[in-house]
């Protein structure tokens, strides 16, 4: 019979992104077991109302409770800040969740001025306009939706022209502000970081919140007695998609260790 400690970290996302997720917490924690669930059928949240944000998120957790799950990382900024605190208050496991990066890069950047890119419903929320008015109100932070950049990772076209069209759309105001800070605030971006630097040049730094929540999984599992202490250290990384498995399979193809399968969700 598996102990506690050997069942698996939940994770899920409302698509794919949340991998950028799974990839620092599976770094950090190999001998970890996870189980990641990734809403692709329902992407993006980011134009949702926060009600249906706090439904889908609830039906996640259940299929991650259900499933064995010991804690659940919500991989999605939009799912944290608009229903975290509901599912922190009903669901009797540790919930980790992520948010976008302002306060590091209010106290680095030099020029004043940064940029966050993220959803309608992540910039929108109670939780983010309660991080930002916490910080120095010096502080310029240009507001940017990344509009449609989801929808295109969830297809497969990262790579794309549109992408490229979409992304000088949304930098290029930023840079000509002198924002010399780039905040990531959805777990899709990471994917995108290649081509944000293109953009940008090497003179602004782009951060993510990915390695801070994996340093935040393994403390809060050390606190609680919850890491993997088995000596079987064969782990199971197993990845549901209600969605065609194509575009996640390209993404996760240097992990062998990795089962993706189709779940009719
Ligand atoms: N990965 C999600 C996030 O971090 C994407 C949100 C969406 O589906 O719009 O916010």
């Amino acid at each position: 019979m598996k102990t506690i400690t050997q069942q698996p970290i939940g994770i899920f996302d409302s698509g794919i992104g949340g991998t950028s997720i799974w990839k620092e917490i599976h770094q950090l924690l190999p001998e970890e077991n996870t189980i990641y669930l990734s809403d692709s059928k329902n992407a993006p949240y980011g134009q949702k109302s926060t009600q249906e944000i706090v439904d889908l998120s609830i039906k996640n957790t259940e299929f991650l409770i259900n499933n064995g799950a010991k804690i659940i990382v919500v991989a999605c900024n939009t799912a944290t800040t608009n229903a975290i605190q509901y599912l922190r208050r009903n669901y009797n496991i540790p919930f980790i969740g992520i948010e976008p990066a302002i306060k590091p890069a209010s106290l680095n950047t030099k020029t004043g001025t940064i940029g966050i890119l993220a959803t309608k419903g992540t910039l929108n929320s109670i939780l983010f306009e309660e991080t930002t008015s916490n910080l120095n109100e010096e502080i310029n932070i240009i507001e940017q939706v990344g509009e449609g950049l989801v929808e295109l990772i969830e297809n497969g076209k990262i790579y794309s022209e549109e992408m490229t069209f979409l992304l000088k759309r949304y930098i290029n105001p930023m840079l000509e502000q002198k924002c010399d800070y780039i905040v990531l605030g959805c777990t899709h971006y990471p994917y995108l970081l290649p081509q944000i630097q293109k953009i940008t040049g090497d003179n602004v730094k782009i951060i993510d919140s990915g390695e801070a929540v994996a340093k935040q999984v393994k403390s809060i599992l050390l606190q609680r007695d919850l890491l993997n202490n088995s000596s079987n250290k064969q782990t199971n990384n197993i990845f549901y998609i209600n969605k065609d498995t194509s575009v996640l399979e390209a993404m996760l193809k240097d992990y062998k260790n990795s089962e993706i399968s189709y779940l009719d969700f």
